[in-house]
């Protein structure tokens, strides 16, 4: 458990656009902020973040809420989770109210399989730079490679002991669960029983995830004669989904967002180097071509991107075709060919910074004209593979969701086939309206990381949800966002009271007896009338249970429940009292539907007798509630 002071402190310092800037890059818009929504696809900014109210809303996917709420649904974690990766963001210490056993078990299991990950990076790199073997195999391995001390420990680079059950034995020592060593693929067990760390004998890359925790390992090997495969990487597991990584995007994600563009290698050795060259705003997908949830990641920060590629033709060609994927993102995209032989580890070792951004600054060429011209050196003058390579380079302009973009292509294209631009034109529209309706057809793939998005309950759902009975939610946004505001009541005696919105609304429940129906309004009620810390909203959409989190969310983000002119129109003592007699007058409607069905089931006259007369008094409150509803408003509930 966390200290309450602490949790405040934690609160008060979590400054929305700060939360969600380490994920998504923001853009001033008014007195807001806009980007790409993470929790669903999209290549247009529907996500806004409000610095005043400190929450976020996507008006694309629905999702909203505070900084809490943001990071408990992008990072997965629970509450305490959450606050605690915020602690950390904002330098805040925690102080936990108990300690050992007990917090290690409310940790979830995420956490604790996360927490496994990091003593390991921190035990690998204990091994290479404080044991003598490290020191004599890997450390001087890096040395070989040319990597400075400060490169080596700012990509946490490390070393896994020949010993065959180093890291288990020390991790277990350490107090981990086992099992999230083997879930986490860094140990596993053999048919005789018997433990293994996968990565023994080893120098380990670990590979950080957005939010800069260890999701996997990469572990490469140093004799050249093994053979095993040169990289051993760890399996895909519920914390790691290889195809939703980018390795380096963590350390390169602020110089993405202050240069507006990434630069996109093949291995972990060209991040790393161009690193050292200065080139910070570089990621790479590691070796396979990349993936929709990996451009996502990217679009978060830039729409320009930059691929580097080796100079030799035959890895291009393979990789060209995965291209289109990024237009089709809405990507700008460059292409940079380095020298025959040269991989960007390579170009960078002997060459300063200003050297090597000079060599992409000069023969960065934009995709369409860098495909156009390596196919066409291959196809010459052979008139049907010349018509092939036309077709494959309508087929990207094709993808480009940007009609404007899509046309300076157009206009280029004909230029340099020397075809008109008509033709091209027809063509190009004709294969993306074929590529529309075969994507109609196909069900979108989602990407695993995150949790689907919760649908909204429809108004007949079997739990009535947070959406389902206006009346009831139109109190409580009365109670969250006016609560402490006072009102006039004009008393029969005509006298007038004067008191805060949420006592009058708890009276007037108690006087005929009701309670809200839905368990979350409920619970929000109750702590309400038992006295929340501060600001009743911020607590509310701070709140460790996360449906009380999202249900104050929707209430908080909707102004349908009164009009905005509200204090300059009829005031509101008008509106409080008209949203409780409209919640009275639809538990009538209830109370009286109810009575009818036990009418038609109750078996004997006495019965019935009685239930008729609760239903004749039912009526005739109702009627006047309605009239009172219909007309005019009374001063007197
Ligand atoms: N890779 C992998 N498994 C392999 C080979 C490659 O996971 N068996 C991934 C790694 O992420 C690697 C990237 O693909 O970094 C590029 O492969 P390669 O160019 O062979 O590796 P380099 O990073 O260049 O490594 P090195 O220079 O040490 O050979
Ligand atoms: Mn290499």
């Amino acid at each position: 458990m966390i200290e309450q002071a602490c949790v405040e402190k934690i609160l008060q310092a979590a400054k929305i656009e700060e939360v969600v800037g380490d994920f998504v890059s923001l853009r001033k818009r008014g007195a807001n902020y806009i980007g790409l929504c993470p929790f669903h696809n999209e290549r247009t900014p529907s996500f806004t973040v409000s610095p005043a109210k400190n929450i976020f809303k996507c008006f694309g996917c629905g999702e909203g809420g505070s900084p809490v709420h943001f990071i408990m649904k992008h990072e997965q974690l629970d509450y305490p989770g959450a606050l605690r990766y915020l602690a950390a963001k904002y330098h805040i210490e925690i102080e936990e109210t108990q300690l050992g056993e007990e917090e290690s078990r409310q940790r979830s299991e995420r956490e604790g399989r996360f927490a496994v990950n990091e003593f390991a990076c921190k035990y690998f790199e204990h091994c290479l730079w404080e044991t003598e073997e490290g020191k004599a195999v890997g450390l001087s391995y890096f040395y070989e490679r040319g990597f400075s001390d400060a490169i080596i420990k700012k990509f946490h680079l490390g070393y896994s002991p020949e010993k065959k059950d180093a890291l288990f034995t020390e991790a277990v020592k350490a107090g981990h669960n086992k099992q999230y060593l083997f879930d986490n693929g860094l140990c596993f067990e053999t048919e005789e029983g018997k433990v293994l760390d996968r990565f023994r004998g080893r120098v380990i890359f670990p590979v950080f995830g957005i939010s800069g925790k260890v999701v996997a390992f990469g572990g490469r090997v140093l004799k050249k004669t093994e053979h095993t495969g040169k990289y051993v990487n760890s399996p895909e597991s519920e914390i790691y989904h290889k195809s939703n990584e980018l390795y380096g995007l963590y350390p390169a994600k602020q110089s993405i967002t202050k240069n507006d563009c990434c630069y996109l290698v093949e291995g972990y050795t060209d991040v790393m180097s161009m690193h050292q060259s200065g080139i910070e705003n570089v990621v790479a997908s590691s070796g396979t071509s990349l993936t929709q949830g990996q451009i996502s990641l990217i679009h978060r920060f830039t729409p320009n991107i930059t691929v580097l590629y080796d100079g030799d033709a035959a890895g291009i060609k393979a990789s060209v075709r995965g291209i289109d994927l990024l237009l089709e993102e809405g990507m700008n995209v460059k292409v940079v060919l380095l020298p025959e032989g040269e991989d960007p580890d390579s170009f960078a070792k002997g060459r300063d910074s200003s050297e090597f951004i000079a060599y992409l600054q000069q023969h960065a060429t934009d995709f369409i004209h860098f495909k156009t011209r390596l196919l066409l050196d291959d196809a010459g003058d052979d008139p049907v593979k010349r018509a092939a390579l036309m077709n494959d380079i309508a087929g990207s302009i094709s993808v480009i969701p940007d009609a404007m973009l899509r046309s300076v292509y157009i206009k280029d294209f004909s230029r340099m086939f020397d075809i008109s631009e008509q033709v091209t034109a027809r063509e190009v529209s004709k294969k993306r309206s074929r590529k529309l309706s075969d994507a109609g057809k196909s069900v979108p793939v989602s990407r695993p990381s995150y949790r689907p998005v919760q649908p909204v309950v429809d108004m007949e759902g079997k739990s009535e949800s947070v959406f389902a009975f206006k009346e009831e939610r139109n109190l409580m946004i009365f109670l969250l966002l006016k609560g402490k505001e006072t009102m006039d009541i004009v008393l029969p005696d005509g006298q007038t009271l004067c008191l805060p919105v949420e006592e009058y609304i708890e009276r007037s429940m108690q006087d005929d007896g009701m309670e809200f129906e839905d368990p979350v309004h409920r619970r929000i009620f109750a702590e309400l009338k038992a006295g929340v810390r501060g600001d009743a909203q911020s607590y509310f959409l701070n709140h460790p249970d996360a449906e009380v989190q999202k249900a104050v969310f929707s209430m908080v983000d909707d102004n349908t429940a009164y009009p905005e002119n509200l204090e300059t129109d009829k005031g509101l003592s008008y509106y409080v009292q008209r949203a409780v007699l409209e919640y009275k007058s639809r538990m009538l409607d209830r109370k009286a539907r109810d009575l009818q069905q036990r009418i038609k089931a109750a078996g004997n006259a006495e019965g019935i007798a009685v239930l008729l007369e609760e239903q004749k008094q039912l009526l005739e409150l109702r009627r006047r509630l309605a009239k009172v509803l219909g007309g005019r408003i009374v001063s007197r509930v």
